[in-house]
């Protein structure tokens, strides 16, 4: 250990992790050292949780596994959003989901919005923080959208040093999504199933596996949607998530809009009898629908999952 962490051995050579990281890195169940949370995500399907559900599930405490929220809606110092996910999480395991930390941009790491990340952890004490493998701001813009970065050396190395940098921050791992993408860029130097792995080698990361953004960029990139997953670290999946998509244009448009397409279903399901189950969610956030559709969406990822238990069992 050095004085200022640990050295910690990865292909790309020695990298250096804080003191919790490394707790949180070499924790195995039943030892002496924690895990990074108390509790896990199930191995299930859950539902992301939007606003004009919160009422419903608080009221009814509908039978979902598990639920996942876009932390940013919860960094307000209190208010009836924080209170209202205080009495959710009392019921169900939490995921938070961040939209704006945008980790590839070359902008310094946000602070404040790393403080405001850190306190919500420490109040609902989540299963898995995550965030997208992307950028949403350059020179103090904000884009409000999920950028793609090339496909280069530089990048994966700019990129790993900031998860690294977050994960040190806050104590633990996080879990990186892939996101769509509707742009390529010249400069790339290696498919994204290569960068988004290496990603995850270099900074001990989990990631959060989104299968629809996979088969979004196959279709709309021309590449195999089979081999990208099965190029993906098996062992880092911490969580798969599941959307549909508008398929009426020029090209796919991940929208978060739909139920789940057919050609996705089909590709989970052989993710799944590839990997082994992993906690699943639903995501929904455009056009929400009442709950009981997300319900059936869960069910059908609850189904998919049981299937593999049973070619298991
Ligand atoms: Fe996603």
């Amino acid at each position: 250990m050095r004085d200022d962490g640990w050295q910690v051995g990865t292909p790309e050579g020695l990298i250096t992790v804080s003191d919790a990281l490394a707790a949180a890195l070499f924790a195995q169940p039943g030892s002496d050292v924690p895990m990074t949370s108390r509790h896990d995500l199930p191995i299930a399907a859950g539902i992301g949780l939007r606003s004009p559900h919160l009422a419903h599930v608080q009221a009814e405490r509908p039978p979902v596994a598990w639920f996942e929220v876009h932390s940013e809606n919860y960094f307000a110092d209190g208010g009836p959003a924080l209170a209202a996910i205080d009495r959710v999480r009392a019921d169900y395991p939490l995921a938070l989901h961040g939209v704006g930390l945008s980790l590839g941009s070359t902008d310094p790491l946000d602070r404040a919005h790393l403080d405001k990340l850190a306190t919500l952890i420490a109040r609902v004490e989540p299963a898995l923080v995550s965030e997208h493998l992307c950028w949403s701001g350059v020179a103090g813009l904000h884009f409000n959208d999920l950028l793609p970065l090339p496909f280069t050396g530089e990048a994966l190395a700019h990129v790993s040093s900031r998860i690294a940098e977050v994960q040190d921050y806050l104590g633990r791992q996080i879990a990186v999504e892939n996101v769509s993408a509707y742009v390529a860029f010249d400069d790339s130097t290696m498919p994204e199933w290569e960068f988004v792995a290496a990603v995850v080698r270099r900074t001990g990361c989990k990631l959060l596996l989104d299968v629809n953004n996979v088969y979004v960029n196959a279709v709309n990139h021309g590449f195999d949607a089979d081999g990208y997953l099965a190029a993906m670290p098996r062992e880092a999946i911490a969580e798969i998530h599941l959307a549909g998509f508008d398929p009426t244009g020029p090209c796919l448009i991940d929208t978060h809009g739909a139920r789940v397409a057919p050609e996705v279903w089909a590709l989970y399901r052989r993710t799944i009898a590839r990997i082994g189950p992993r906690p699943t969610l639903i995501e929904w956030d455009i056009d929400i629908p009442e709950f009981s559709v997300l319900e059936a969406e869960a069910a059908m990822a609850a189904a998919i999952l049981a299937d593999r238990d049973a070619v298991a069992a």
